[in-house]
């Protein structure tokens, strides 16, 4: 805890963009300016740090952004802020400008440079902003509603199409090394196949027979959710469909995933996680990452959410291959 007042702040996105940072942003902005605060946003992310891209915010500078995919901070992956001398530049520039504390809105990678900035004095809360709900510390990150329902309207048109041809389609879905995009929009939209970095074991055989017994019952199409931790849908086609005899298709969807407009649940969360990190600062608390956990919001010590780890629910995957069958 720090004990001095903390008086002016900034505020960052980091690493990919994720609908409902904006509506973050607008909340840390909005919640520090009604705690008597100044604020400050940066552009660029850690990037934008080191340039100097740091300017005033008000409440107008945040006004018409809630429903806005994408970040209005913009962002970016800063080589140079992950070396020390780097971390102590960007200390030094903030120092410079009085302020005395920094919201990361991020992933955890995002984090690591959070605690690199209190190392050097300034008081730091870190916001969970991925699409990928791989933050070990949260059950919840900003944006990963909307992109699960973005990619689960995009497999649903994949369906339709892939059911008309009788064809099976691999459909890869975002989520770096993690599956939870994969398995909740797979199991939203009924595949009959979720492969999941975690759990993958490279037994093509037992997809393909998979595929056979389907086809035995009647099925005349099939749709596998491929998660990119796994990757090489396209080549996984070729094999597919010269195995089974049925043709295959892959569709990677991509960055479509990160953008467009928040879900009402994404813009909430996000307005609350917000406001919560303007809360911790004027009561003093750093090194703190706002969390989501067992249905209420709750903040962590950076160090300690860091070191927790996740996994996807051995549960939910029993679920979903029962759905499968
Ligand atoms: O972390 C969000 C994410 O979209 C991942 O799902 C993906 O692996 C990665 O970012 C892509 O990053 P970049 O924008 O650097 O290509």
């Amino acid at each position: 805890m720090a004990e001095k007042e903390i008086k002016t702040i900034a505020v960052l996105t980091s690493g990919g963009d994720a609908p409902g940072m904006n509506a973050a942003i607008r909340a840390v902005v909005r919640k520090a300016l009604s705690n008597g605060m100044k604020v400050y946003g940066i552009e660029k992310g850690y990037q934008g740090l080191l340039n100097g891209e740091i300017h005033e915010m008000t409440s107008k500078d945040v006004s018409d952004s809630i429903q806005k995919g994408g970040t209005i901070l913009r962002t970016a992956r800063s080589e140079e802020f992950g070396t020390d001398e780097g971390k102590a530049k960007g200390a030094k520039i903030l120092k410079d400008l009085g302020i005395d504390a920094v919201v990361v809105i991020g992933g955890d990678g995002s984090y690591k440079g959070a605690l690199g900035l209190s190392k050097h004095g300034i008081a730091v809360v870190g916001l969970p902003g991925t699409i990928d709900l791989d933050i070990a510390c949260t059950d919840y990150t900003i944006g990963f509603d909307t992109a699960v329902n973005t990619a689960m309207e995009a497999i649903d048109k994949v369906r339709d199409t892939s059911s008309s041809h009788e064809r099976c389609s691999i459909i890869e879905v975002m989520g770096r090394g993690a599956g939870y995009i994969a398995l909740w929009c797979g199991v939203a939209s009924g595949a009959e196949e979720i492969l999941l970095p975690e759990n993958y074991d490279f037994d093509e055989q037992r997809i393909i027979n998979h595929i056979i017994q389907a086809r035995k019952i009647g099925k005349t199409h099939f749709l596998i959710v491929n998660a990119e931790g796994i990757g090489h849908s396209t080549s996984m086609a070729r094999r597919i469909e010269a195995a089974t005899g049925m043709e295959t298709r892959a569709t990677i969807l991509g960055y479509m995933q990160r953008g467009g407009s928040p879900t009402c649940k994404d813009r909430f969360y996000a307005t609350i996680m917000g406001a919560y990190a303007a809360d911790l600062l004027k009561q003093g608390k750093t090194n703190r990452v706002v969390c989501h956990m067992n249905g209420d919001f709750c903040d962590y010590d950076i160090d300690e959410a860091l070191a927790m780890k996740k996994t996807v629910p051995e549960y939910w995957v029993e679920i979903a291959r029962a759905m499968s069958r």
